[in-house]
């Protein structure tokens, strides 16, 4: 459906023009503002100005510290206006990178920071030491916010990663990134220390890398219609396609792009499920008669691919172009969400299982899984999977990806596999980590900062011995319904910088508090760098007490993280003389509120405008209401698929039975209401959640809305049928007459009917006075 974008009640006002006095460069304990925190940092007596005259000389270095050396000056240019020069040493004012072999540090990646008035010192094994010591250098210039030349305490800081893991997985699959995003992630990840960029290149979706054997992997694979009016040309109606893959030159490219920065890229190629796109190219690869498309929906596919010995050769074909172009250790095969069902149904793969002696479908799929792990291992590599890699038994060697919360982890650090965690409970970063009604489409289950922060990577069930299975931690960010990149820094930033933190510091360092402290800067470091990081997080939310008959109302401000809120009600920007907010703000109706989070003098995102009259205190968008009892586990936030340029209205809805509650309306006194439905495509695939899709049966070709006052199995207000389609907006408006309802009462709104291929969303309910 076509829609206009809506402006809600509580949109982001106005952003904040002010030049702001800088940060305070240390903790009250006199931390420095640096994330991810250091092992050790040592205070000294003494200081040294870094500035346009610092010269920056590097020793006994190869090309790749010189490399370390040209990207803090490029950093320090971004952030601070100007760039060292690389050059000759001068006493006194200078930034030295050593690379010493024999230098006594923990590790690669390890490396000492001096500071003293002669300038900085950094001294490092290997380059990638030196390029996290430069990191660090670089956080202690832009500690204060400022710009131009630095002045930085004298210390010494030494300094190593608590896990040799530290990853972000992309989705490229279910939507596109181009060459200059990915190196975009990849230069904030070097910026947060993380070391391991997970690729997520082939799905349902979309095979997203040339492989030279096979073209039509791409041509046929590399492309998907989207469901709706998405996936039609406006004027003739014709397939408006989504395409894209990356060349093997641009993988290449990548590679080197993320090496020079200290980041391995692991691929991910799944098998033998989200398959989809690969055997719509090549349908000899499946288990099923039917033609397949690459999937313009989300969710679980049947679609597995077969276990014919051509189809391992296909699959072993691909792998060996797919290690001549990743050069790292790990290649991760997936293993995830496949559904047997096809298996179960085809004979032929029943007498393969016979043939290869498995006894059932999970020991069909690990017997896959072992040939694929011999055949990495024959060019020395190791292969990964997700935790379903443990049913059907284990390959011997295998590194397993713990995603469906810890459990998979445990069982196989106890077995003796090496573990990354990353499970979707804590470090999913499509769920949200707010409840601001400006989350972008995904999933409003909560990962919030403070979640991601607290997540600790070693679960206590593991003995010390085992404790050296854990590799690491790793943010995943699925991409079905992050349609643009702005959305996938949103969900990125800040929460990969808590990644970065449990990745890096010292457990016993671990500091929720102190890193809310040190987190404003990093902020300004986004800022500087032009990183599109989420301000939901230090967005001031606002939750009105319904006084409405008083003709006053009070309003209770919230910020997520708990910085301080400044506030005004007389329609000026809140500033750091603005009132403090201490306790919820009674006044006449109409209010206008604008708040904003403040650490110091400085507003961490532009003031949020609440604004309150008759009409908003009597009105409920989804993302207000409540989801209704029995509504299945899936609450989702979703986007029309129109129009195809531009802002997309948004809808909060449970895929399995599309229902809301407006707890305890106050219907004194109400005559009517007004309810706003908006129209999007229903583009999931259950596999075995099928039958919890419970939609109530409808009456009408079109599905109703039905009303229902004193819960969802009270008496009926309305049972109003829908039309065929909505108005040329994308909503259409139900007006529901009230009778015989006083005093509080649970307003239940459903859509009934399947009506797939579209689906009913409510969009907001009215509540109207009696005349
Ligand atoms: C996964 O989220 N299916 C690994």
């Amino acid at each position: 459906m076509k829609s206009r974008h809506v402006p809600r009640l509580s949109a982001i006002a106005l952003a904040l023009c002010l030049t702001l006095p800088p940060l305070a460069a240390t903790a009250a304990d006199g931390t420095p503002a640096l994330i991810p925190l250091p092992a050790s940092i040592e205070a000294r007596e003494g200081s040294f100005t870094l500035g346009p005259d610092t010269r920056l000389v590097v020793w006994g270095g190869d090309e790749q510290a010189v490399h370390a050396a040209r990207d803090f000056a490029g950093l320090m240019q971004s952030s601070r206006g100007f760039t060292p020069k690389q050059g000759a040493a001068r006493r006194g004012n200078q930034v030295e990178f050593v690379l010493d072999r024999k230098a006594s540090l923990p590790g690669d990646e390890a490396y000492r920071l001096d500071i003293d008035d002669a300038g900085a010192k950094i001294v490092a094994r290997a380059p990638a030491g030196l390029y996290y010591g430069a990191v660090t250098l670089w956080q202690l210039a832009t500690a204060d916010g400022g710009t131009g030349a630095a002045r930085i305490d004298a210390q010494r800081i030494e300094d190593a990663p608590r896990f040799g893991w530290r990853g972000f997985m992309l989705d490229s699959a279910r939507h596109f990134w181009s060459v200059d995003e990915v190196k975009r992630v990849l230069d904030m990840m070097a910026m947060h220390k993380l070391n391991t960029f997970h690729w997520h290149l082939t799905d349902d979706q979309g095979w997203r890398v040339e492989i030279k054997r096979y073209p039509r992997l791409t041509q046929v694979g590399g492309c998907r219609i989207p469901s709706g009016d998405a996936g039609k040309l406006p004027l003739t109606g014709a397939p408006r396609l989504y395409c894209g893959y990356y060349t093997q030159g641009q993988i290449r490219e990548v590679v080197q792009y993320a090496a020079q920065r200290h980041i391995t890229v692991v691929p991910e190629f799944d098998v033998p499920g989200h398959a989809t796109a690969a055997i719509s190219a090549y349908p000899e690869l499946g288990t099923t008669d039917k033609l397949l498309q690459p999937s313009s929906e989300w969710g679980v596919f049947p679609n597995l691919f077969n276990v014919e010995e051509s189809t391992f050769q296909f699959l072993e074909n691909v792998f060996d172009e797919i290690v001549a172009l990743f050069p790292g250790t790990y290649i991760h095969v997936g293993g995830d969400e496949a559904v047997k069902d096809q298996w179960i149904a085809s004979p032929r793969v029943q007498e393969r299982m016979r043939e290869v002696g498995a006894k059932n479908e999970m020991e069909m799929q690990s017997h896959l899984i072992r040939r694929l792990e011999r055949h990495l291992a024959r060019h020395g590599r190791r292969l990964l999977g997700w935790d379903e890699i443990l049913e059907g038994g284990i390959a011997p060697n295998a590194t397993v990806m713990s995603w469906r919360g810890t459990e998979g982890g445990i069982a196989a650090a106890k077995s003796g596999h090496d573990v990354v965690m990353t499970p979707a409970s804590h470090l999913y970063f499509d769920y949200h980590q707010t409840l601001s009604p400006n989350e972008p489409p995904g999933r409003p289950v909560q990962v919030t900062l403070e979640k991601v922060y607290g997540f600790e990577p070693v679960p206590a069930e593991l003995t010390p011995e085992q404790h050296k299975h854990i590799l690491g931690v790793q943010a995943n960010l699925w991409t079905e319904h992050t349609r643009n990149f702005a959305r996938v820094q949103h969900h990125a930033f800040p929460r990969l910088a808590a990644v970065a933190e449990i990745g890096w510091s010292p457990a016993a360092k671990r500091d929720y508090a102190g890193f809310l402290t040190r987190l404003p800067v990093q902020l300004q470091r986004y800022k500087a760098l032009g990183i599109e990081y989420a301000k939901t997080p230090f967005e001031v939310l606002a939750k009105a007490e319904d006084e409405r008959k008083a003709g006053t109302v009070k309003v209770a401000l919230d910020n997520t993280l708990g910085y301080p809120i400044r506030y005004t009600t007389d329609g000026s920007e809140p500033n750091a003389q603005s009132p403090l907010y201490a306790a919820p703000v009674e006044a006449k109706l109409p209010l206008d509120i604008r708040a904003a989070a403040f650490a110091g003098n400085t507003a961490l995102a532009p003031a949020t405008l609440h604004r309150f009259d008759a009409v908003s205190l009597l009105t409920r968008t989804d993302e207000q209401l409540a989801t209704c009892p029995d509504t299945g586990r899936l609450l989702l936030r979703l986007e029309d698929d129109g129009p195809a340029e531009g802002e997309r209205a948004i809808f909060n809805v449970t895929i399995f039975y599309p229902c809301w509650l407006w707890p305890q309306a106050d219907m004194d006194g109400i005559g009517a209401m007004k309810v706003r439905l908006g129209r999007i495509p229903y583009y999931f695939q259950l596999a075995h959640d099928e039958p919890n899709r419970r939609f109530l049966p409808a009456q009408t070709p079109n599905g109703e809305l039905l009303v229902q006052s004193g819960g969802c199995r009270g008496p009926v207000l309305a049972r109003q049928p829908l039309p065929a389609d909505t108005g040329a907006d994308g909503f259409i408006d139900v007006d529901v007459p009230v009778k015989n309802v006083a005093g509080r009462s649970d307003l239940c709104f459903t859509a009934t009917g399947d009506t797939r291929p579209l689906m009913w969303v409510l969009d907001r309910v009215t509540l109207q006075p009696a005349k």
